[in-house]
């Protein structure tokens, strides 16, 4: 029995990929009149204009497997380039079916199920690091004696994926992390300020003669 099952599994597995390539073909076959009808007069046919072809291909999977083709047809429809002003243009929702067409079955993007990709979880560079410790703690702390540049990425410094923490760059923070408390938190709990009032102040200056007014009580 059990020598059958790499068989079954083949079957199964190629028996799926054929469906898929049954869809593809089949989508491909609703957007190819558009196409025929708007673009291969010049880029079609032996056509070549602007040395681009599209329909130079042997198999419609050979064709979806072709990026670069289709990332410049969706750019071209995409923004009304072409076909050329003085020809007839797409009807809209003709350019949305050849658009849709192209981000489902060629950039492989399921509008039904968006995938975001991961978040990086991200450090402050040091810049934001200073201002930070700035607003909270009040301290005005020399970030750029004591961490080194961050690096940059697409020439930004808040890109997370570059915003790595190595064992070194780790032991600078916690130095910086000293350094701040030490300058923004009080070792010596909060001091009473003690006051005496001068009680010579209080005393009645005159001799001890109460000139008998006090016999009226
Ligand atoms: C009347 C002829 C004509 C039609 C129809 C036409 N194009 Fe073009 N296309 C040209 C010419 C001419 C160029 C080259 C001129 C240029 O690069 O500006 C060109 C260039 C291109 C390029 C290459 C642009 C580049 O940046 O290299 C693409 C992609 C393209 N066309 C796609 C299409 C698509 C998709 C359609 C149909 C929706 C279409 N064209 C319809 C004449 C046409």
């Amino acid at each position: 029995m059990s020598k059958y099952v790499p068989f079954i599994l083949f079957v199964a597995v190629a028996g799926f990929c054929s469906s898929l390539a049954v869809a593809d073909e089949a989508a491909f076959d609703k957007i190819e009149p558009i196409l025929m009808d708007h673009c291969y007069d010049c880029h079609g046919d032996g056509m070549g204009k602007g040395d681009f072809e599209m329909d130079n291909f042997e198999t419609v999977a050979e064709h979806l497997d072709n990026f670069d083709v289709w990332y410049e047809i969706w750019k071209n429809v995409r923004s009304n380039l072409m076909p050329p002003a003085h020809k007839t243009q797409l009807k809209t929702e003709e350019r949305e079916k050849v658009l849709a067409f192209i981000e489902s079955k060629v950039f492989k993007i399921d509008h039904e199920n968006p995938d975001p990709g991961r978040v990086t979880i991200r450090r402050m560079n040091r810049e934001e690091y200073r201002y930070t410790v700035k607003d909270l703690l009040d301290v005005d702390f020399p970030a750029y004696d004591v961490l080194p540049a961050d690096d940059t990425g697409y020439g930004f410094d808040t890109i997370g994926d570059v915003l790595s923490i190595s064992p070194l760059l780790m032991e600078k923070y916690l130095e910086a992390a000293e350094r701040v408390v030490k300058k923004g938190v009080p070792t010596n709990g909060p001091e009473i300020v003690e006051w005496w009032p001068n009680l010579d102040s209080f005393k009645d200056t005159r001799s001890g003669d109460w000139g008998g007014e006090l016999d009226a009580f």
